[in-house]
């Protein structure tokens, strides 16, 4: 009996499984209700009483290792099959979902790529700041009533006076405080004003502030500055115009209009049917905001100009509610997946 047991582990361990077709044989032969280890437990009963127990013993560990084995050859073909048949590794891969830049960034990134061109490098202030910076240094006496063209967010009144900045004109003062001429930087940032929201008007929005300083800057310098700015944004086709205006912080003053992008200057409802498109102020930096600066109006002079990145955005992409760039929806964001200048 003994040895007919190891001739059986011997033909246990040397069945071949490779498929599930085998597997069952194994487990039939084996392990099956006719198989040959039930077969040789029926056999005990043949065996003399005093080798009963031993002989037990070692058909139990040849049971337990066709079954080990069986368990061990089946989890092995699981195993296979699932990696053969749940993964095809021809399949495309899942597409990545790209996200879109949004488009103030990009008009931001635009305009400085402009600047950048011609030797303006970018510069940036703090949204939370002074009167002095926002306000005093950029020619806007105590009380004056030009004050009052900017609602003021305030976070301090009096002495210490804080507020967010109402415009990035406050960068201008900050960079000339801290060098000397030649300046020619631009200043992209936030700004923040006391207004009700609606589709025309925000308690907060984007500027970009221009500012060169050197000896013999002229009003000629900024014209054609101006204009290769506009031709550069709007195409070559794109036109300025200047109007006489106040500013502060600007002697002369003038606002700037490029001709209509979205009508060809025909005509349309975007620019009233004038043909023209206000996008920024400008003029000649006054001689009080140079001193008050630190830089002597006798020896330099400058320009500088301000414009809304809303605005130009507005005009470039048509779009006709200022609130669609803070609402995060992402039905208009993606709308600009793709968008390269
Ligand atoms: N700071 C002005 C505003 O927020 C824009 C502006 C106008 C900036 C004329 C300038 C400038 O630098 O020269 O409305």
């Amino acid at each position: 009996m003994k040895e007919t047991i190891e001739q059986v582990r011997q033909e246990i361990l040397a069945f071949p499984i490779s498929d599930a077709q085998t597997l069952e044989q194994f487990r039939v032969r084996f392990l099956g209700s006719k198989g040959t280890v039930k077969e040789l437990f029926g056999a005990l009963k043949t065996v003399p009483n005093e080798e009963k127990r031993l002989v037990g013993q070692l058909l139990n560990d040849l049971r337990k290792e066709a079954e080990d084995k069986l368990a061990g050859a089946k989890e092995g073909l699981e195993n296979a099959t699932s990696s053969a048949s749940d993964v095809d590794v021809t399949r495309p891969g899942e597409p990545v979902a790209l996200g879109s830049r949004h488009p103030l960034s990009l008009v931001r990134s635009e305009i400085i790529a402009i600047f950048e061109r011609i030797g303006y490098t970018v510069s940036e202030g703090p949204e939370i700041e002074d009167d002095w910076h926002n306000f005093s240094a950029l020619n806007f006496p105590p009380e004056h009533p030009a004050r009052d063209m900017q609602d003021t967010f305030f976070i301090e009144k009096g002495e210490n006076e804080m507020a967010l900045r109402t415009h990035t004109s406050s960068v201008q003062v900050r960079v000339m405080e801290s060098s000397q001429p030649p300046i020619r930087t631009i200043s992209p940032g936030r700004v923040y004003r006391n207004e009700a929201i609606s589709a025309r008007a925000h308690c907060f929005f984007h500027q970009v502030e221009g500012l060169y300083i050197d000896k013999n800057v002229s009003f000629a310098d900024l014209k054609q500055t101006l204009n290769y700015f506009a031709q550069s944004l709007f195409g070559e086709k794109a036109q300025i115009r200047l109007r006489p205006s106040y500013f502060p912080f600007t002697q002369p003053s003038a606002e700037v209009d490029v001709s209509c992008t979205i009508c060809n200057a025909k005509g349309c409802n975007v620019c009233k049917y004038t043909g023209w498109l206000e996008i920024l102020g400008c003029g000649m930096v006054d001689p009080n905001v140079l001193k008050a600066s630190g830089i002597d109006p006798e020896e330099y002079t400058g320009f500088a100009f301000g414009m809304g990145i809303e605005r130009i955005a507005q005009l470039k992409f048509k779009v006709n509610d200022l609130r669609l760039y803070s609402e995060n929806d992402v039905r208009f964001l993606k709308q600009f997946s793709g968008v390269n200048f």
